[in-house]
């Protein structure tokens, strides 16, 4: 077993490490509302920072300079950040990671937050992922990589219903079904093992937690954990989608572990720093966010999946908690000095984060349609948006150049409305509020964000 030694948090200690306090040059890679969130983050901890977003979004232009590059193109990235001479480029998405994007422009000295391309195989492959899971032991249900039809479905028929078919590759949200109809998980398998391999899964029951661990390739720190709705329709029904919604923290977890700090060590200790120290040994050190998303079934803690990055729309809802400055949790990251640290700090407020999508998500989004009341949405008190998918129409002002931009909605998920408040009652109450003044033709939000929470929460427990 790789050495674990997990650091003790010190809330309401000054931080040691506050070499990195100032203005920083940075790059944010990516288009969506995780890369709004991050910029959201280091503006509302430093507003003189120099930040570029490529290319971003209509509203995180609204915020900062965007570039139009392909974000997953290492030369073009490279060309980028080394023409702006930034001192970090933090990388939003899984696919300029895979794509080798961090390779390149660590390659020119410039601290990077995010994986090698051989390190995000962690979420590119979840069969690597399951490999180091067994060298590190963390705890995951068992799984068979199956490469023909007929492994498949005798691997299906060896656990059972309900079954669970991952495609082993990026999918885009897309590669993972859970169901009881035998015909559906064998056709599942059939597309996915036509697209690069499949695997058969241990169906797991329990509640989900995702949890984002720091990482600098040897030392993790710990951010707040938040919940993730992954279904598009209400009580998790209907397929599954890039996420729908979030909040943070998660209380419930005391009753269970005595503490949410409890919780995370024990994620430290059996998950995030067994892989990161695997990772390590075998000469792939994992440089940025490892994103552990777990259930909590009866027997204890399992994982589903890594990711190799911030989820979304997780990030909107643990961000704007955080009370140690983001810049210099990214820079000690890149730079390989996170030992020692103590565990970044968070408020006691709650987040609720609920997500705008456009009609026909996550099958076929229909795209283009105008986006109104951004403003009368934001002015609710506590309240921002994330954009996601936005940009203004390219006919905009053309008659009349003094009349209001026209905003499109140009993906299937658009934007996250985040709020913020001392009870999840409180947020949840006010995210609704919010997303409601939001008009967009056949746009489509769960109504369930967080409402089991809040039910706790009023319930005293
Ligand atoms: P993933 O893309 O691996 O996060 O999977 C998407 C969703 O499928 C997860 O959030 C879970 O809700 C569900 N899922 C994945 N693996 C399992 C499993 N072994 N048992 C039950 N549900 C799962
Ligand atoms: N919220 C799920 C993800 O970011 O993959």
């Amino acid at each position: 077993m790789p050495q674990v030694s997990p650091v003790a948090p010190r809330r309401g200690e000054p931080d040691i490490h506050s070499q990195y306090a100032g203005t920083v040059k940075i790059l944010v890679l990516g288009p969506g509302a995780r890369e709004h969130a991050i910029i959201l983050a280091l503006l509302a901890e430093n507003d003189t920072h120099d930040i570029t977003a490529a290319p971003g979004n209509a509203g995180i232009a609204h915020d900062i300079p965007c570039v139009q590059i392909d974000a997953n193109d290492p030369a073009a990235a490279t060309a980028l950040a080394v023409g702006l001479d930034v001192e970090l480029v933090v990388i939003g998405p899984e696919a300029p990671l895979v794509a080798g994007v961090a390779d390149a422009i660590r390659a020119e000295g410039i601290p990077v937050f995010g994986p090698s391309q051989a390190a995000a195989m962690l979420e590119g492959s979840k069969d690597f992922a399951k490999r180091i899971m067994s060298e590190a032991l963390v705890p995951t249900g068992r799984a068979i990589t199956a490469l023909s039809l007929l492994e498949a479905e005798t691997a299906l028929d060896d656990f059972g219903a309900p079954y669970v078919v991952k495609a082993d590759g990026l999918a885009a949200g897309k590669g993972v079904l859970v169901t009881t109809d035998r015909d559906a998980a064998v056709a599942h398998a059939s597309h996915w093992l036509a697209h690069g391999g499949v695997l058969i899964e241990e169906f797991l029951d329990g509640q989900e937690v995702s949890l984002f661990l720091l990482s600098d390739g040897h030392d993790v720190v710990p951010l707040s954990p938040a919940q993730d709705f992954k279904r598009i329709f209400d009580n998790d029904e209907g397929p599954n989608t890039g996420g729908m919604g979030s909040y943070s923290p998660m209380p419930w977890l005391s009753e269970r572990f005595g503490s949410e700090e409890a919780f995370v060590r024990e994620v430290i200790e059996t998950v995030g720093q067994p892989v990161i120290r695997v990772l390590e040994a075998e000469g792939t050190p994992f440089v940025g966010l490892l994103y552990c998303g777990l259930i909590i079934t009866k027997d204890g803690i399992r994982v589903i999946e890594f990711n190799a990055r911030f989820g979304d729309p997780e990030t909107q809802a643990v961000l704007p908690r955080l009370v140690t400055p983001l810049s210099e949790l990214l820079l000690a990251s890149a730079t390989g000095d996170l030992a020692g640290r103590p565990w970044p700090q968070f408020s006691t407020d709650r987040t609720v984060c609920v997500v705008l999508a456009s009609e026909g998500y996550p099958e076929s989004p229909i795209t283009g349609r105008p986006l109104t009341g951004l403003d009368a949405a934001a002015a609710v008190p506590g309240v921002h948006l994330a954009h996601a998918a936005t940009a203004i129409a390219p006919d905009s002002g053309a008659t009349d150049p003094s009349a209001p931009a026209i905003l499109l909605a140009t993906g299937g998920r658009v934007l996250s409305v985040v709020a913020r408040a001392t009870s999840f009652g409180e947020a949840r109450d006010r995210a609704y509020e919010a997303i409601r003044l939001i008009g967009l033709e056949g746009g489509q939000f769960r109504s369930d964000i967080a409402a089991a929470v809040v039910a706790q929460e009023q319930s005293g427990r």
